[in-house]
């Protein structure tokens, strides 16, 4: 009875002090996609309001008292998330402000050290087509049910540019756009086929949506993430030979949708963090395009592996 009593007990604090002992914030799944969500579109590659980018480590720690490790209430980056909401500095500076359990998160994530691992660079701006060496396509002009289909997305206020002065290859940024994201926009996308790089970040695209954009076989880079797709979706991207960069950060992919990717050999970066893709996927994609890099959020995964191997090492001796 007595040995009941004691078994009782300790199972009883057993569960209290899990109910208490709080996990360390996780950056790449907890606070990239709020940063991503409702900073960088201000502060990025493309706006850097108040000269300030939050899309990389670099950039966050660069700028005085922005992020002051281990000092929440004397960063301002969570001092400007708590203000009341009429504050005129609050931020985002539009929009509604961010919600308690946000706010938390961010103040738990600076208290704990603010850690980022370097290689998470939201939004991937930096890898623009025009900045890397690659293999482009073959000369494209473009045809009359092209130029209708981008004066239709120009009605709907998208912008469809040159990627530089005099070239015909296309650019289009959908992230931020604030329209109806409808099958008769996809549809129009679908025919713009001089775009070698289209964001659709954040957008409302789905397996069946991309099917339409099945004939854009020139697009070299695609963004994807914070999206619906997912493995069903990949295979319209098939027909897409120079893709050189693809991101699926925070969408359902597996290792099943990381699988269809291998004949993609121009593929260089892939970014598939904070989705159900494993390290063991990513080491497969690998081995039939070995200069492919796979993002999963790696230093994290790292850490595990070690973590795991340490209890290898452990249980040997
Ligand atoms: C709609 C655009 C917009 C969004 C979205 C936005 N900001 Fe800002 N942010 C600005 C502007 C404009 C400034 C410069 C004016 C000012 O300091 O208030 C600024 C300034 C700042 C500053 C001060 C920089 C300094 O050097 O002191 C911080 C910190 C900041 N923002 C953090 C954030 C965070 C964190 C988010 C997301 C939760 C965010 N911002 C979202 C527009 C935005």
């Amino acid at each position: 009875m007595k040995t009941n009593t004691i078994l009782l007990t300790a199972g009883l604090f057993a569960l209290a002090t899990a109910a208490t002992a709080r996990a360390e914030v996780d950056f790449a799944k907890q606070i990239a996609p709020i940063l991503e969500k409702r900073c960088v579109e201000c502060h990025g590659a493309e706006k850097k309001k108040g000269k300030l980018r939050l899309d990389s480590r670099a950039e966050a720690f660069g700028k005085e008292d922005v992020l002051i490790a281990g000092k929440a209430d004397e960063s301002e980056l969570y001092r400007r998330v708590i203000l009341p909401a009429d504050d005129d500095d609050i931020m985002p500076a539009e929009g509604d402000p961010l919600s308690k359990a946000e706010q938390d998160l961010l103040r738990d994530w600076i208290n704990e050290g603010a850690k980022w691992p370097e290689e998470l660079v939201l939004g991937g701006q930096a890898d623009a087509p025009a900045q890397v060496a690659i293999e482009w396509p073959p000369e494209h002009k473009a045809s009359d049910a092209e130029k209708k289909a981008v004066a239709k997305l120009n009605e709907l206020g998208i912008a469809v540019r040159p990627i530089a002065q005099n070239s015909t290859w296309l650019t289009a940024n959908l992230r931020v756009y604030s329209g109806e994201f409808n099958d008769e926009l996809v549809t129009a996308l679908g025919q713009v086929t001089g775009l070698v790089d289209l964001n659709l970040a954040n957008t409302k695209i789905n397996d069946a949506m991309l099917a339409k954009l099945a004939p854009l076989k020139n697009l070299m880079t695609l963004h994807l993430e914070n999206t619906q797709v997912t493995d069903t979706g990949l295979k319209h991207l098939a027909g897409m030979e120079y893709l050189h960069y693809l991101n699926l950060y925070g969408t359902a992919i597996t290792d099943e949708g990381l699988a269809q990717l291998k004949d993609h050999q121009r593929l260089r970066k892939l970014y598939a963090w904070q989705t159900k893709a494993t390290a063991e996927g990513a080491t497969k994609l690998k081995e039939s395009n070995p200069d492919l890099s796979v993002n999963l959020g790696e230093s994290l995964i790292v850490v595990a592996e070690k973590k795991e191997e340490e209890k290898k090492e452990g249980e040997k001796k």
